[in-house]
């Protein structure tokens, strides 16, 4: 399997980097994952336009242009075994000579990229999935995708210890999203949702699914989410570029609506796949339009 790593292209088992590197010592660091669907990353303008958001918010200089950027993934996803992948691309702010937390001078980023199979996920994606719900006690700046995930991975790992697939989480009451997904909520034929704001990062499946509720002409509100509403919803939703469109079918053991998948899911994820085989057809650029 190919990675790169700071201009070198080299087997991952290879690949090796300082333990001074601050995405090691203090999670100072950026990163994306982008699903690629027969060897074609998926909205990878979007999840480009994503990775400068984030290292514009914590003030890291993005080490390379758009242009590097898809050479050096379209190099790493051609020498991959796997047609379908989970893209993983990383930058932090490099590894200095000592361990000081104020920003050294002039030290060049590390940038990791490797690329494993996608997960397929039929069961789940026919089935539905279980998930827990947690108090949401991460830092204010969710929009942003940083590699300092322990909050996260404590949260998620509280849905796995009891055989769920992902927590969902409140925060002051409100829902924010998943632990590592973004959760919607229908509710009479309405899509809930909760706004963009700093409580949450805003998912490029998030993003495409407004998209194709727009096109489809599907009501749609984006505003706070109460507790109180996830428990009387008709459906729910987990959303995130390696799972797509998820139902959710229990909520803290509880049935969610009837219980099994909803139809508006089932819609959903039509009109998902067939935005994805368009865009199979067409490319990104006519991938648009009405969904
Ligand atoms: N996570 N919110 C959080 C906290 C996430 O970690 C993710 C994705 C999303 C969904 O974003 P997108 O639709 O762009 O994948 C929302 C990735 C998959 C991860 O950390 O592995």
């Amino acid at each position: 399997m190919t990675a790169y790593l700071n201009g070198q292209f080299l087997p991952l088992a290879e690949a090796r980097i300082s333990p001074l590197d601050r995405g090691f010592l203090f999670g100072d660091g950026a990163y994306e994952v982008i699903p690629v669907y027969d060897r074609r990353a998926f909205r990878l303008e979007e999840h480009l336009t994503r990775l400068q958001r984030t290292l514009d918010g914590i003030a890291l200089a993005n080490p390379h242009s758009a242009g590097e950027w898809r050479e050096r993934l379209q190099r790493v996803i051609s020498e991959s075994d796997f047609d379908d992948q989970s893209l993983y691309l990383q930058v932090t702010r490099g590894a200095d000579s000592k361990r000081d937390q104020s920003f050294p001078k002039d030290l060049p980023p590390t940038v990791f990229i490797f690329s494993t199979a996608l997960p397929s996920l039929t069961a789940q994606r026919e089935d539905g999935i279980a998930v827990l719900s947690a108090v949401d006690n991460r830092w204010l700046r969710c929009h942003l995708k940083t590699v300092s995930l322990l909050p996260n991975v404590l949260l998620r790992q509280q849905a796995i210890d009891v055989g769920a697939a992902e927590t969902i989480l409140l925060r002051d009451g409100m829902l924010s999203e998943g632990a590592t997904s973004n959760i919607f909520v229908v509710k009479d034929n309405v899509l809930l949702a909760p706004q963009r704001d700093h409580r949450m990062l805003a998912g490029i499946t998030y993003d495409l699914v407004l998209e194709l509720a727009a096109a489809h002409a599907m009501p749609c509100q984006l505003r706070d989410i109460a507790e109180a509403e996830l428990r009387v919803a008709d459906e729910l939703w987990l959303t995130s570029s390696t799972r797509e469109v998820l139902p959710i079918t229990r909520l803290d053991g509880q049935p969610v609506g009837s219980g099994k998948p909803g139809p508006a899911v089932r819609r959903m994820q039509a009109w998902y796949s067939a935005y994805r085989q368009r865009v199979a057809r067409d490319g990104e650029g006519g991938g648009r339009g009405d969904g």
